[in-house]
């Protein structure tokens, strides 16, 4: 049996989520592994369409209806997940996991204020008493994510709010709870860049001060670099490459990582069009034999075609799936 860390927060092993529709299984998670240790932000990425939302409704067990956590363990300070009853599970949501979805505006609710909505928060996890405690308390949370004229705002409703000022009564909402693991769904991408930047800065801020760790899910390699100390890549439904963020950088070794890496916009040159990688992200109801990336993959050989690709550890936490990944250098273009 795998020893578990003293570090560990949340060890995810062979995990498997699929999904089921009229054209057949959906495959969106198929046997990936992935520890978070505590105060750690991990980021997750890779294109859409690769799994990675559906790692973080795996965890909190939130799935659409047609989504199905197949096999696996998802365990949280010892305690497997996937064993505890719903209520259970709703007390883990409520205090231990959260997360934050790209447009806030799908998980607030638009007929109450976003007062009203917070209080339920903190009421329901903090157990403040009396009705203007709570108040007082909502007040605070909202000057605390910058809010401007917080005791005014209290009382209006989440259309009334810019996009960037959601998502940062999102964040107060869900680190009002004090979570142990935060997880955020590409948590900018519907903002634009300055406001982006301050939303990622107060997040940050908020989760130094208590502690938390966090996945971060993201297409951005940018925002990985910035906020994340470790890595994951997700493609077609597995981890392909993880290591701490600065090997990622400097030595990426799964031909997809190097992929992505050459697609980020570079800001020291003019760039015609935005580099993309070519081709597209196979269908997860029959995605291609052995390595699934290798239709893309300008290293491909035979081997690849025909069998999963093989675990390498090239140093100690530096773990990637690909046959030539001790062959493969990193030539940026
Ligand atoms: N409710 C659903 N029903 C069927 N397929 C789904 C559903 N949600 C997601 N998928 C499919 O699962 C795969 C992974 O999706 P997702 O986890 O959303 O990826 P990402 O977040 O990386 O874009 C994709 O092929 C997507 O089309
Ligand atoms: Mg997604």
């Amino acid at each position: 049996m795998r020893m578990s860390s003293p570090h560990a927060l949340l060890e995810i092993s062979d995990l498997k989520t699929y999904y089921s529709t009229d054209y057949g299984t959906v495959k969106a998670i198929d046997g990936i592994d992935l520890t978070i240790n505590k105060h750690e932000v991990i980021g997750l990425v890779g294109e859409s369409g690769c799994g990675k939302s559906t790692v973080g409704l795996s965890i909190l067990r939130v799935l659409p209806r047609n989504g199905r956590i197949i096999s696996g363990r998802i365990v949280l300070d010892g305690q497997n997940l996937l064993d505890l009853d719903d209520e259970r599970m709703r007390t883990i949501r409520g205090s231990r996991i959260s997360m934050i979805f790209q447009d806030p505006l799908t998980s607030l609710n638009p007929v109450f204020t976003v007062g009203d909505q917070i209080a339920e928060a903190v009421e329901l996890h903090q157990k403040v008493g009396s009705k203007t405690e709570v108040d007082e308390k909502i007040v605070e949370i909202l000057d605390g994510v910058g809010i401007p004229e917080a005791n005014r705002r209290v009382s209006e409703y989440p259309h009334q709010f810019s996009g960037g000022m959601r998502q940062r009564v999102m964040i107060a909402m869900m680190l009002s709870c004090n979570p142990d693991l935060l997880i955020a769904d590409e948590p900018t991408t519907s903002l634009d860049v300055t406001i982006q930047a301050q939303v990622l800065r107060l997040m940050k801020h908020l989760r130094e001060k208590l502690g938390s760790s966090m996945l971060l899910i993201t297409h951005d390699l940018g925002i990985i670099a910035e906020y994340s100390q470790k890595v994951a890549v997700m493609y077609a439904g597995r981890i392909v490459e993880s290591s701490d963020v600065v090997t990622i950088f400097k030595n990426p070794r799964h031909p997809y990582t190097q992929a992505l890496l050459r697609s980020v916009p570079r800001t020291d040159i003019k760039q015609e069009k935005l580099p993309s990688i070519p081709g597209f992200v196979p269908s997860l109801i029959n995605p291609p034999k052995g390595c699934r990336f290798h239709p893309r993959c300008r290293h491909a050989k035979n081997i690849c075609r025909e069998k999963d690709a093989l675990k390498t550890e090239i140093n100690s936490g530096h773990i990637v799936f690909c046959w030539r990944a001790e062959e493969v250098g990193f030539v940026g273009e």
